[in-house]
């Protein structure tokens, strides 16, 4: 069923940090493809004009990915902009003047979450709500119960499938490939059990602290981050079963319905660490008790995943800046011909980011007299050239009301039902060095069978 495309987009923090690195370059890329012909209208409270935010547009586009004059001047020419504070009912009819006679808007919510029920509000009584949609941004609440009571606010203004709750990952090229290549390959769909498969790990690293960001990193931590969000909707990718009806229902039900399986999580099955270094960065408490680096074992409890555990390990100040799946096989049942032991069995290798690369670890015999093998590794690398970044292709999708690939507001739920007892100090913290793989405690208290997979800078080893 097509719905009606949205007429215009309101862009509620337009002079942020998100905006800028974010949004203006999904903005210029969308008017390249002409999947962007409606006013966009940057809402803040800054003191700025219209030329100002042009300005920031275009700084935003050369320090991110790049300016494209031509592109640009059309860009700029759909630009529009209202200063005002958002309690201010006079902000919101400047802003119904401005959309003139559009009837559908898309308001983007890139603003604190403490602010969504102002803007809602004042969106409602300025007539700028109705047959409108909204963007909001992860991570949608604190726990379970300040998700829960978000959502009943951002209800009272708009229906669920006008609420596009973001989480980047589920634009991503590769986080979509999980999905794709386990359902079009029966032979490997056919292993993908806990039959035959031992373990799945994911590492989501990057070599960069908090980057300035620590006062706003302070109400986080790697749990709220990342993992409550990214690191469940992949695990949600790898284990779902395929949707059977084509809809964006479908896909969202079996999301969901995944999410609420996971078990939630015993702090026995977490570890929390802070890089040496993270107290001193500006904006942070001096005795900051926030994690930088969590690694944490869910299980999954349904038929096909009981007793396969998934390892997921997130940090700043790691080796290396990599996001990486490595779904390990059982091993063979018994020594191969010459072989002392069992060999290791195989592995795929997805890494998500910085780009894709899909590959297969196997077994093959050593040239030679006597019948023992290697670990090579058959691998395919793609990097279309054209590709289009997640943001870009969220807000497409938003503005045609194509809620796929947007979180829902049970999944989010079951999401923050899963780590509520890991949040905040309910596990102790520990140090650890920047540039390691976290505090030494993972390795001895939560280490997969067979070690931790530490992805390599390298896109052909594992
Ligand atoms: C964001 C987190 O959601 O994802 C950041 O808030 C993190 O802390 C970022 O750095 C990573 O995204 P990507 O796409 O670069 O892996």
């Amino acid at each position: 069923m097509s719905v009606p495309r949205s007429d215009a987009l309101v862009l509620f923090g337009a002079t942020g940090d998100l905006a800028h690195k974010q949004i203006f370059p999904a903005l210029q890329a969308m008017v390249r493809r002409g999947h962007l012909d409606m006013p966009v209208v940057g809402v803040a409270k800054a003191g700025w004009d219209l030329e100002r935010l042009k300005t920031r547009a275009r700084d935003s586009l050369e320090k991110h990915g790049g300016l494209d004059p031509a592109v640009f001047t059309k860009l700029s020419s759909l630009l529009r902009y209202v200063d005002g504070d958002y309690r201010d009912p006079a902000t919101f009819t400047q802003l119904r003047q401005i959309l003139g006679d559009a009837k559908r808007p898309l308001h983007y919510l890139a603003i604190p979450p403490s602010m969504f029920a102002t803007v809602a509000d004042g969106l409602a009584q300025a007539g700028c709500a109705k047959d409108a949609r909204v963007v909001v941004e992860k991570p949608f609440g604190r726990n379970l119960a300040s998700a829960q009571e978000l959502n009943r606010t951002l209800h009272r203004f708009f229906p669920e499938e006008a609420i596009f709750r973001i989480d980047h990952y589920l634009g991503k090229e590769p986080v979509q490939n999980l999905l794709y290549f386990r359902f079009a390959n029966p032979l490997i769909e056919a292993g993908w059990n806990n039959r035959h498969l031992e373990s799945v790990q994911i590492t989501m690293a990057e070599t960069f602290g908090v980057m300035g960001r620590g006062k706003l990193y302070e109400e986080l931590g790697a749990i709220r981050d990342v993992v409550q969000n990214h690191m469940l909707q992949v695990i949600a990718c790898l284990a779902m079963e395929c949707p059977t009806a084509k809809s964006h229902t479908a896909l969202r039900d079996e999301r969901a319905r995944l999410l609420q399986r996971v078990r939630t999580l015993d702090p026995s099955d977490a570890v929390r660490g802070q890089y040496r270094g993270y107290k001193q960065e500006p904006g942070v408490a001096a005795d900051s008790q926030v994690e930088t680096f969590a690694a944490v074992r869910f299980f999954i409890d349904n038929d096909r995943w009981h007793g396969v555990p998934f390892y997921v390990r997130a940090g700043k100040c790691l080796p290396v800046t990599v996001t990486e799946v490595l779904v390990q096989s059982k091993r063979p049942p018994r020594p191969v011909l010459d072989e002392p032991g069992a060999p290791p069995g195989n592995y795929y290798r997805f890494r998500l980011s910085p780009e894709m690369v899909l590959a297969l670890g196997t077994q093959v015999k050593r040239p030679g007299e006597i019948m023992v093998g290697d670990r090579i590794e058959l691998m395919a690398h793609d990097q279309p050239p054209d590709e289009m970044e997640p943001y870009e292709r969220l807000l497409g999708d938003a503005a045609n009301g194509d809620e796929t690939l947007f979180a829902r507001e049970d999944a989010v739920e079951a999401s923050w039902r899963v780590v509520d007892p890991a949040l905040d100090s309910a596990i102790p913290l520990r140090e650890y060095e920047p540039n390691t793989w976290g505090p030494p405690e993972v390795d001895q208290v939560l280490a997969p069978e067979g070690g931790w997979h530490n992805p390599s800078p390298k896109k052909a080893t594992q």
